[in-house]
């Protein structure tokens, strides 16, 4: 553990690049994805709950467990993880761009401007057929999921599922954040879901130091020029303190 070194990168940084996960937010009571015991992949089948397939073969089944998930988001708060990143940010304003694949909207809550969220938010939901004119044309029919009254197009979760791109300019943005950063902050990630994983790996090779934030190993510690062992909220106030 050698947070004196890593603090001193971060003061020297002119541009510092933070890409989060899951474990950013278990802190506030989120569940992450694969931790054993407690991820929800350890309980829920991905392709069945995350892909426009599962989406498919069962609207009510995945509809439901996304508005379970929204609900639980709903009543959490930032925690002191969120809350340092947002205050560093506003104490140097344009050094930190915030990437996150979470969808639970902690950092904006927290008050990091700029967020890039590159899995979308949990709190929308968007046609799963491109629309037509009789879906906006009236209010969907309040049903699990929701419906046209036309043509039946369905609301689902804007959430990014395995298969489908990823928002364009917010990757753009990050890809950018990602070559141009001096350090790469790399927290509560297993690094297995690219490309956001790939992130890592632009920063190093484009010659940033990355660090990663982690109480377990990860995918990208192999990628790290230091690896902390700990958790957001202990690490992140203690790292972002000038
Ligand atoms: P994972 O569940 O794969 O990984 C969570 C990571 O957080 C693990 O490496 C844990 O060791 C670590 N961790 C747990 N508690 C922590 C804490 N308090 N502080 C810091 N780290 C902690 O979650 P993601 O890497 O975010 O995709 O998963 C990536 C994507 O896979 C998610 O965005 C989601 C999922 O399927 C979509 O929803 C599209």
């Amino acid at each position: 553990m050698n947070l004196d070194r890593v603090r001193g990168w971060v003061a020297a940084a002119g541009r510092v690049a933070v890409l989060t996960g899951a474990g950013m937010s278990q802190e506030s009571g989120v569940p992450t994805f694969r931790d054993a015991q407690t991820g929800l992949w350890a309980h829920f089948r991905p392709e069945e709950l995350a892909t426009e397939e599962g989406f498919r073969a069962d609207p009510q089944r995945v509809w439901d467990w996304y508005a379970q998930r929204r609900a639980a988001m709903a009543q959490v708060a930032p925690n002191a993880g969120h809350v340092a990143l947002a205050d560093y940010g506003r104490r140097h304003p344009g050094k930190l761009t915030v990437i996150t694949q979470n969808v639970d909207g902690l950092h904006q809550r927290a008050g990091s401007a700029g967020v890039l969220a590159l899995h979308g938010n949990i709190f929308e939901d968007r046609w799963v057929e491109p629309p037509r004119a009789c879906c906006s044309s009236r209010p969907p029919v309040e049903a699990r999921p929701p419906r046209c009254a036309v043509c039946g197009n369905l609301r689902r979760p804007a959430v990014v599922w395995f298969g489908e791109m990823l928002p364009e300019a917010a990757l753009e943005a990050a890809e950018q954040a990602a070559q141009a950063c001096q350090l790469m902050l790399v927290v509560g990630t297993s690094g297995a879901v690219y490309p956001a994983a790939g992130l890592a790996h632009v920063a190093s090779e484009a010659g940033a130091r990355v660090v990663v934030l982690n109480p377990h190993p990860s995918d990208l510690d192999s990628v790290a020029d230091e690896v902390l062992r700990g958790t957001a909220a202990t690490l992140l106030p203690k790292l972002l303190v000038d």
